[in-house]
């Protein structure tokens, strides 16, 4: 039986009826179909359905038998709770990648992977995505309900007033070598943070935590527009903060100082859509990682800095950059489609389609089908046509029909067309992922509160399987001979351009 955790608040609701993934219906923990009404409580914030209480899972262990708490959430998914695992057998559970582990409760998001659902908070993100700009989402996300309008000013006046940086990071951008990614520019720049912030650095003093906030979601822009125009070698444009969020980042990012800007709201608008559908999405890579780095109570700048790292490889936020790359790459390979399906199917090549497939996803991504609209809208007003957008839909066309595709149930995901739409916008490529942060900026911040507000949070410490030697003798310097080692091939001439000469690993 799972010890209710210490409500902070109670409050109760009835569900008129309760599914998971696939439409099943719902058993409670006496093996009963419920029949009408199913009962939920709210404690520390995350609603537990409280009729589970009691459900077990039972574990044989060398004969003897444990057993270990089920825990349903809302929607009816259900965990087996083995936070007594290893008090209990001396076990732990080894799930290389997490795919089978739920490293934290969470009230923010929540996806049907097997029927292309996603909701922020509880709402729709096709509600969302038509009815609401983006700060308005990001309120939600961070505090858990849509706010009134009196709220939404209050919010986008306190992050209003942090859009500028000190003076001295401008050194910082200056120090980069032109062709720096701005990715590696936005990560070192959102973690030097720390360094002029020092008022606003410890996550456990909720006045601290809230400035750390309003600077982090007001400054974000400002510093990914600086290293891109410091990649151009353009004068930095300071915010203008009569402008809108998203108006202040484009305004940033494409004006110059000699030329009258001129915005066109169609971009304004396809920028707030993008950056809402990249929001949040659970507990991925990058949000992991932000709450891994963030257990330690180190600040928010540091954690966010940690997520824009894991976000930047190809296998998560990476992907829009790359998945243009490779539409490129066909497109000058005189279209031919088949050839890069074949070196996707062929479990020899690493070639993936990029912008496909999802851990999580076995359906189409709902985020796609929306980008996908925008951009027929966008590229026909802005392009009339494009050869990339062309090349892409027939891509998925190719694909979705193929039966290694259909078999491994892999869709288009975010990353498949929100390129298309930079591109039509005139982005350049290698600020694609530096966008996908911007949008999931609010979700990070969301989980890292979360996790904070959470009486019985822990600092995230992953145990392992050891298969390593078991303990050897140490051998003197004199008597060893070579081995071979793990995985070091290199044989080339390292640290060229240092004055102290070549070295060799
Ligand atoms: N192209 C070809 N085959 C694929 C692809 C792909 N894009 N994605 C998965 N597969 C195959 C994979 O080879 C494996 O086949 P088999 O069972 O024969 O070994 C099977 O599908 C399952 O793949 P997996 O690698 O076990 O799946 P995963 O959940 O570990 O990986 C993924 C998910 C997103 C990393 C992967 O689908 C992928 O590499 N996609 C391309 C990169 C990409 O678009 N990433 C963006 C993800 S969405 C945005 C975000 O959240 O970051």
């Amino acid at each position: 039986m799972i010890a209710p955790q210490m409500a902070t608040q109670t409050e109760v609701f009835a569900k008129p009826s309760v599914s998971h993934a696939g439409n099943k219906p719902y058993n409670n923990c006496f093996g009963e179909v419920v029949p009408g009404v199913a009962v939920f409580q709210k404690s520390n914030g995350n609603w537990l359905l409280e009729e589970t209480m009691g459900e077990v899972a039972k574990l044989t262990l060398n004969g003897q038998e444990f057993e270990l708490p089920v825990r349903i959430g809302t929607e009816g998914n259900r965990v087996i709770d083995i936070s007594k695992l290893y008090q209990m057998t001396g076990h732990i559970t080894l799930d290389e990648g997490f795919a089978n582990t739920g490293g934290t409760t969470s009230s923010i998001t929540y996806i049907d992977g097997e029927l292309g659902i996603l909701r922020y908070r509880g709402y729709r993100i096709e509600e969302l995505a038509e009815r609401c700009d983006f700060l308005e989402v990001a309120y939600l996300l961070i505090y858990g309900e849509l706010p009134t309008a009196e709220q939404l000013e209050e919010f986008r006046e306190n992050i209003r007033h942090h859009t500028l940086l000190h003076e001295g990071m401008k050194q910082l951008f200056a120090g980069f070598p032109p062709d720096a990614h701005p990715m590696a520019i936005l990560s070192s720049v959102v973690g030097a943070l720390a360094i002029y912030c020092k008022d606003s650095l410890d996550p456990l003093d909720e006045n601290q935590r809230q400035l750390s906030i309003y600077r982090l979601l007001a400054k974000m822009p400002t510093i990914a527009a600086f290293s891109y125009k410091q990649s151009i070698g353009q004068p930095f444009i300071y915010p203008q903060n009569h402008l809108t969020y998203c108006q202040n980042f484009l305004y940033m990012l494409f004006a110059v100082p000699s030329e009258r800007y001129r915005m066109d709201p169609d971009f304004v608008d396809a920028l707030n859509l993008l950056l809402i559908l990249h929001a949040d999405h659970g507990q991925n890579c990058s949000t992991s990682a932000v709450r891994m780095v963030g257990s330690s109570n180190v600040n928010l700048f540091s954690a966010i800095s940690a997520g824009i790292c894991a976000l930047w490889g190809q296998l998560h936020g990476g992907a829009n950059e790359a998945c243009i790359n490779m539409l490129e790459q066909i497109l000058a390979d005189n279209r031919n489609i088949g050839k890069y399906i074949d070196k996707a199917k062929d479990p020899n090549d690493s070639f993936r389609l990029m912008g496909f497939g999802h851990r999580i996803y076995k359906n189409y991504d709902p985020r796609a089908k929306i980008i996908k609209q925008m951009a027929d809208r966008l590229v026909a007003k802005r392009l009339g046509s494009d050869p990339l957008f062309e090349l892409a839909k027939e891509l998925e066309e190719i694909a979705l029909k193929d039966p290694y595709f259909i078999e491994r149930k892999l869709y288009p995901n975010v990353d498949f067309y929100s390129g298309i739409i930079y591109r039509a916008m005139g982005i350049p490529k290698n600020m694609f992922t530096v966008l996908f942060a911007l949008g999931r900026l609010p979700g990070w911040i969301a989980h890292w509160r979360e996790m904070h507000l959470t009486p019985n949070k822990r600092i995230h410490r992953p145990r392992q399987l050891y298969i390593g030697y078991p303990e050897r003798p140490f051998v003197p310097l004199m008597k060893r001979s070579p081995k071979p080692l793990e995985e070091v091939s290199i044989k080339r001439p390292l640290g060229g351009p240092f004055p102290g000469g070549e070295f060799e690993l």
